[in-house]
């Protein structure tokens, strides 16, 4: 009856009602863990697919793993670096990613880490020289260029990374370049890994943000092989679009122990319901790329779409997840990402667990962390070493 109030006035007040994570498709209501796994997850990660991402085609790659470089006396012997490169045809000029690894070189046995994709390439993730030059993707007046990096961007985003940071805390970190999946520009498909797991003439079936949750689970693959890492203790983290795609690799792949998502917005963990910054229109007419054809049926109309961000953190449950707002990301509407965050609740409390317990926004540089976490901080769409603390905090407590 409540709930049928609440629905009505945001009916009149023209704000359509967001889908319940504790209803099925058929109107019976989720009262417990076992219902929620059973059918209500599945459910939802169903209409994720139909609606937003698209499907993982079933394709089987030849899939071969390179270590191109150990180095055991990085950061001045604090850590080990390892340079992998992952094949994803018998070819050694085909497809592949390549995977930074780098993990405290004084640790009794396995370590917990962080994976996540990087925007510009592993060599600007620290300025180690030891980091090989990615190949990055540069547009050239109107096509688009695969060229060596310049040396000048080493180390050029190591302030959204503080490797030595989570290095001294006894984490490892796994990133990865982006591109190396698909590049991100609307003509990527011929060069994405979507390329050799679909048939041009289905590109519209799964997109980008799609390709790149698909290699996180493969970088997984390789974690389960790798003695420095505890496989089993990966959190999978991500910035931005970045973040959408690690939030979906791990609503997908419950080999992920954790998920942080950080100013993922729109498209991942806000609420499009809301209607408060980047809308669906803006998602697939500047990156046409990122969602599935389908996703395209929700321009302008965002009340049709039925799932929403409190939904994709519910996909993480009951794993923790961590959501990162930043004050003035407007086009990522914070309010949205906290609201989602809290509505994700209700099926972390099904399992035992606890969500935020706040209904209101934390202040500003106040993070909360039960089996959810969020903060919001002061300043703009970034990672900085304010946000790593956190997550730092929060892995230290969940994953040990
Ligand atoms: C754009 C886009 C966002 C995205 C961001 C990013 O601003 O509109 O949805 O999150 O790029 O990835 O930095």
């Amino acid at each position: 009856m409540k709930t049928i109030a609440i629905s009505l006035l945001a009916a009149l007040l023209g704000n359509a009602a967001t889908p319940s994570p504790l209803v099925l498709l058929n109107g019976q209501q989720v009262t417990d863990a076992k219902t929620w796994t059973k059918l209500r997850r599945p459910e939802i990660l169903r209409l994720f697919e139909d609606n937003v991402h698209g499907h993982v085609p079933q394709t089987r790659l030849p899939i071969r793993y390179e270590t191109v470089s150990v180095e055991k006396n990085a950061f001045g012997g604090r850590a080990i670096r390892k340079q992998i490169t992952v094949h994803f045809s018998k070819t050694a000029d085909g497809p592949k990613m390549h995977m930074l690894i780098y993990a405290p070189a004084k640790s009794k046995g396995k370590v917990a880490a962080f994976l996540g994709l990087n925007f510009d390439g592993n060599h600007t993730v620290h300025a180690d020289p030891g980091i090989r030059l990615a190949e990055v993707w540069r547009r050239d007046n109107q096509s688009q260029i695969r060229v060596t990096a310049d040396e000048s961007t080493r180390g050029s985003a190591a302030s959204q990374w503080q490797v030595e940071k989570i290095i001294k805390e006894g984490f490892a970190l796994v990133t990865i370049y982006r591109n190396d999946i698909e590049p991100d520009f609307a003509t990527s498909f011929p060069y994405s890994v979507r390329a050799l797991l679909q048939p041009a003439a289905n590109a519209a079936d799964w997109g980008a943000i799609g390709a790149w949750a698909w290699g996180l689970s493969r970088a997984l693959d390789y974690l389960e092989k790798e003695p420095l890492i505890d496989s089993k203790k990966v959190a999978v983290f991500g910035h931005s679009r970045l973040g959408k795609a690690a939030m979906w690799a791990a609503a997908q792949d419950q080999r992920f122990a954790m998920a942080i998502s950080n100013n993922s917005g729109q498209g991942g963990v806000a609420l499009a319901h809301r209607k408060v910054g980047e809308t669906i229109e803006h998602l697939n007419t500047a990156f046409p790329h990122w969602f599935s054809g389908n996703y395209k049926k929700f321009t302008n109309h965002q009340d049709d779409l039925p799932v929403d961000g409190h939904l994709l953190i519910a996909l993480v449950a009951p794993r923790p997840a961590y959501v990162a707002s930043a004050q003035e990301d407007n086009g990522a509407d914070p309010q949205g990402e906290f609201e989602a965050t809290a509505a994700a609740g209700e099926v972390y409390e099904l399992f035992g667990k606890q969500g935020l317990a706040v209904k209101e926004m934390p202040l500003v540089h106040d993070p909360i962390m039960n089996t959810l976490g969020y903060h919001i901080r002061a300043g703009k769409h970034d990672v900085t070493a304010f946000d790593w603390e956190q997550y730092l905090k929060f892995a230290t407590k969940q994953l040990r």
